[in-house]
């Protein structure tokens, strides 16, 4: 593997400042929120989102490992990781709106006493910087698909502003990574087929410990952790929501990161498949339950 750092492209200082203007929890409008509109199921997933994007500067952290040599990267790793956590700090104040009860910062330390990411890594779990950032848009792209879904789905106005400013930021943090991967790819080159393997790998990680332990932290009631019980709570919940465009959009800019046609035989394939996957998924989890 080439440990060099990629060229300087004419756009790095757009890149180290891609993040401007953001949003604040200032700019959402609370005084609008609607008790009477607040969905149960969707409240367990917001519980459960706010968790993970608190965890933001975890992954800075690991990303500044994996590119100890990127300066610029590392820089702009460190203001995304700042707009995750703005996220979980959105979705958590949100939720104890919705529900008094729900103590956000106590969840997060149990969260955090539960999951932690593989923090002493010096190299990319995904076995390359290339395949690092390939994951990166799979998880950028499969959030603001989630996000577009729940904002769909909500009809309490609060959350439907915040989870719109969230996928929007997730599909920016998309076109950062994709960036960033290119570079790479320049100098380290990685084969269509190995980022496809690391991009389907990825996505098949959505049913691992992270969102699972999440979801028990924020939802749980003292009982000890199950992941195959959490993974099914969350997942009978929150795949409902997707639509089918939104999982085609979804497909074809994962595609897109490997190197495949957006729109080709594969997407169509894939997008099939995944819509499939979703609601057979729920139906078997709500005949079980
Ligand atoms: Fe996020
Ligand atoms: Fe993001």
């Amino acid at each position: 593997m080439v440990r060099g750092t990629p060229a300087r492209h004419a756009n790095d200082q757009r890149l180290r400042h891609p993040l401007k203007k953001h949003w604040t929890l200032d700019d959402i409008p609370w005084g609008t929120f609607d008790r009477s509109k607040v969905d149960p199921d969707l409240l367990k997933l917001v519980k459960a989102a706010a968790m993970v994007e608190k965890n933001g500067l975890d992954y800075a952290a690991y990303l500044g490992r994996v590119f100890p040599d990127d300066a610029a990267f590392r820089q702009v790793a460190e203001r995304w990781a700042s707009e995750e956590v703005q996220h979980g700090n959105a979705l958590g104040r949100w939720a104890m709106l919705a529900d008094p009860t729900f103590d956000f910062d106590l969840a997060f330390g149990r969260f955090r006493e539960g999951y932690r990411l593989p923090l002493d890594a010096t190299q990319s779990v995904r076995g390359s910087r290339a395949g690092e950032l390939v994951a990166r848009c799979v998880v950028e792209v499969g959030t603001s698909s989630y996000y577009t879904s729940l904002a769909d789905a909500a009809d309490e106005p609060v959350l439907k502003e915040i989870c719109r400013n969230i996928a929007a930021d997730e599909m920016r943090h998309y076109s950062l990574f994709y960036t960033y991967l290119n570079r790479y790819l320049e100098t380290e080159g990685l084969p269509r087929w190995q980022r496809l393997r690391v991009a389907l790998s990825r996505m098949a990680e959505s049913e691992d410990d992270e969102l699972a332990y999440a979801y028990y932290a924020a939802n749980g009631e003292g009982e000890p952790y199950n992941r195959k019980r959490c993974t099914r709570a969350y997942a009978a919940r929150a795949y409902r929501y997707y639509r089918a465009p939104v999982i085609e959009r979804g497909i074809a800019m994962t595609l897109k990161a490997t190197g495949f046609k957006p729109n080709g035989w594969l997407a169509r394939t894939l997008s099939k498949a995944a819509a499939y996957f979703m609601a057979y998924r729920q139906k078997r989890l709500i005949e079980a339950a």
